[in-house]
């Protein structure tokens, strides 16, 4: 009974597999870089299909958590062919090598709110509509699509959102701000002040995604895995004054921009009714997440 983690050398990935191991599972982790991580690791490309069956099998693998990815807005914009190759055909290399295996009850993707599109509830509900706007978020949801195509794959989303915590590898909010107030800098945000997004602990992600990976029986294919509520990027500021009082950011109003020209999807809060349902509870707040992200980046630039 092993679990592989893919996207295992990744943010969530480390987590996920430092979590597991600490539970006393057997992991493989999969990516196409090696971390170290105390576990066999395998390196390899997630479209390579019999690479994938051959782990599947000399591991023994029982229960999968899917996070290897193109991820982001910006990077699938950057490189939409690639986020389509890596996204999509990796899923369906993942996929058919589960199903060709077989032996796996569990297949956990780690999808995303970019999924919804323009947010047309707050909160969001699974069962509202999903219409991608992003290149990242069409690839998601095309992978979520396919995921629930296949006759018999065990299959279930975790729709997350916003993830941040220690060690988060790209510049998306909070983390150039409390860079900033950690290297004592102010920010500068042209526009963004009226974006709300449900950011969500580290901690609290992996909570539910071993939940959906343990569950014995899921009523559903799609589960939103945040906080439940939306903070807007003005009270973000405010929430970072608190720990950083000398660090202030000067921020338009409008949408986000994600990169120049690419205008964030309009947010809010993702209903996790579903998931309590399975015990899900998250347990960082968002000032608690802050000040441990904020610690870590402390720490990090005292290192000699
Ligand atoms: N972090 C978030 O806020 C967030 C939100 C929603 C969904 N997700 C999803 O969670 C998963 C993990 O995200 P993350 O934040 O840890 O990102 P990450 O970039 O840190 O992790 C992704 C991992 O995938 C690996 N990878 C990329 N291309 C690969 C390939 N061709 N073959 C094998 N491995 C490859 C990378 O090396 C990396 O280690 C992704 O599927 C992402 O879409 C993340």
């Amino acid at each position: 009974m092993t679990v592989l983690v893919t996207g295992g050398a990744g943010f969530l990935g480390r987590e996920l597999v430092r979590r597991l191991v600490a539970a006393g599972e057997r992991v493989v982790s999969f990516d196409r870089i090696t971390t170290g991580a105390g576990v066999p690791e395998v390196r390899g490309d997630i479209t390579d299909r019999a690479l994938l069956e051959r782990v599947l099998r000399e591991h023994a693998v029982s229960e999968v958590v899917h996070g290897a990815a193109i991820v982001g807005v910006t990077a699938s914009v950057a490189g939409l062919a690639d986020a389509v190759r890596v996204n999509i055909d990796g899923s369906v290399a993942l996929f058919e090598a589960v199903l060709a295996v077989g032996g796996v009850r569990r297949l956990v993707d780690l999808s995303s709110e970019e999924t919804y599109g323009h947010f047309t509830a707050d909160p969001i509900t699974e069962d509202d509509p999903a219409r991608p706007i992003s290149p990242y978020g069409i690839t998601k949801y095309a992978v979520e699509r396919l995921g629930e195509y296949y006759a018999g794959l065990p299959y279930v989303a975790a729709r997350l959102c916003w993830v941040y915590g220690p060690g988060f590898p790209r510049r998306r909010l909070p983390h150039p701000w409390l860079e900033d107030a950690a290297d004592g800098r102010p920010s500068i945000l042209g526009q963004g002040g009226d974006q709300r997004i449900d950011f969500t602990y580290v901690d609290d992600v992996v909570d539910g995604v071993l939940l959906l990976l343990h569950a014995d029986d899921l009523a559903h294919r799609a589960y939103n895995l945040a906080t439940g509520e939306a903070t807007g990027l003005r009270e973000l500021a405010a929430e970072i004054t608190k720990l950083c009082p000398d660090w202030h950011v000067d921020l338009g109003g409008g949408p986000l921009e994600m990169a120049p020209g690419v205008t964030a999807a309009r947010k809010g809060a993702l209903d996790i009714t579903r998931a309590r349902a399975l015990g899900y509870a998250p347990r960082v707040s968002l000032a608690d997440g802050l000040a441990r992200t904020l610690a870590a980046l402390e720490t990090a630039g005292s290192t000699p």
